[in-house]
């Protein structure tokens, strides 16, 4: 299969995705959208003239509330939505809670705020994608699918030990396999899915690594300062992947394909310690989509 390329690089920002676009009457949800990547994503697609909607767990003006650990917040949510909606980035996230922490439901809490709220919420909106007419959904993804597959034998850490980063990197997996089970189910609603990586960026998701962790990953000085590495992009670049998949004309019709902070589609490689780029076979494994998508279903009925 050939991989997707495009004329951006890793340095190129949001904004600079959307120049010359015009998404006016395009309605996009972008969660977790009030702050970091997300608030980006919001900034440069306003820009371009789209109607996006901010769903948050702390509502501003303007704003809409949702939780998506909490399904009843979801249902909700989606119960107050109507009229199509053209695009949904599913950018939310929360990142290596130390100790494990379960939601109301009993789910781990990075799988049910990651991948199984963001489940319930784009399968609940699946009529309005439908309206839409050649709707895209972006589900945020990392480098760290690279590091475990889903553990469909124990999703929740009720027999194996909690380990913070496996927690992170299975919701992670399970983000891409997202896309790629819709891809596979939606296809004929014209609704397109894709997942990404935003490269490192400085956001509040880094808020449960502790000092030491992030001196010894480079990112923190001596004196406690944030050091910004070379292989750091910032917010605006950070984002330019979302809006090129939720947005940009380049990729009109391309769906169930993962993509790298670079702007280029990535290249299928065997997952592992150390693996450091790349989409990991398992991420993008259709059985595993499929798979994951009936246990889902299942869990979010619940
Ligand atoms: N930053 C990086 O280096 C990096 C690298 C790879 C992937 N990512 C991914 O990029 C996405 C955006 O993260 P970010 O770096 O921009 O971090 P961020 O600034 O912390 O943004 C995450 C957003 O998710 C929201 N959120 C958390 N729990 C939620 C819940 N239960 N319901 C609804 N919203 C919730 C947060 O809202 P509150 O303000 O309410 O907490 C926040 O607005 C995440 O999916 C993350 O995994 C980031």
């Amino acid at each position: 299969m050939t991989l997707i390329t495009t004329p951006f690089n890793a340095k190129t920002t949001a904004a600079e995705i959307l120049a010359g676009v015009d998404l006016t009457g395009r309605r996009i949800i972008v969660t977790g959208g009030a702050s970091g990547i997300g608030l980006e994503t919001v900034r440069a697609l306003r820009g371009a003239g789209a109607e996006v909607t901010v769903a948050t767990r702390n509502p501003g003006d303007g704003e809409r509330a949702l939780d998506l650990s909490d399904l009843a917040s979801v249902r909700s949510f989606v119960a107050g939505w109507s009229g199509p909606v053209h695009a949904l980035v599913a950018n939310a996230g929360i990142m290596a809670l130390p100790a494990l922490q379960v939601a109301a439901n009993g789910w781990e809490l990075q799988l049910a705020t990651n991948f199984l709220g963001h489940f319930a919420l784009i399968t609940g909106l699946r009529d309005n994608l439908r309206q839409a007419g050649g709707a895209r959904v972006v589900t945020v993804s990392s480098g760290a699918q690279l590091r475990a597959p889903f553990d469909f034998d124990d999703p929740h850490f009720e027999r194996r030990p909690y380990d913070p980063w496996d927690a992170y990197a299975q919701s992670k997996t399970a983000d891409v396999l997202l896309a790629v089970g819709l891809a596979r189910r939606w296809a004929a609603d014209g609704i397109a899915a894709n997942s990404f990586e935003p490269g490192y960026v400085h956001t509040n998701l880094q808020r449960h690594i502790d000092d030491d962790a992030k001196r010894a990953l480079g990112i923190m000085d001596d004196e406690g300062n944030l050091l910004t590495p070379d292989h750091f992009t910032t917010q605006e670049q950070g984002a330019a992947t979302a809006v090129l998949l939720a947005a940009s004309p380049l990729v009109e019709g391309v769906t169930g394909r993962y993509f790298s902070h670079d702007n280029q589609e990535a290249e299928v490689v065997q997952g592992g310690p150390g693996v450091m780029t790349g989409v990991a076979a398992w991420s993008v494994d259709p059985a595993a989509a499929d798979r994951l998508w009936d246990y889902a279903a299942e869990a979010s009925r619940g």
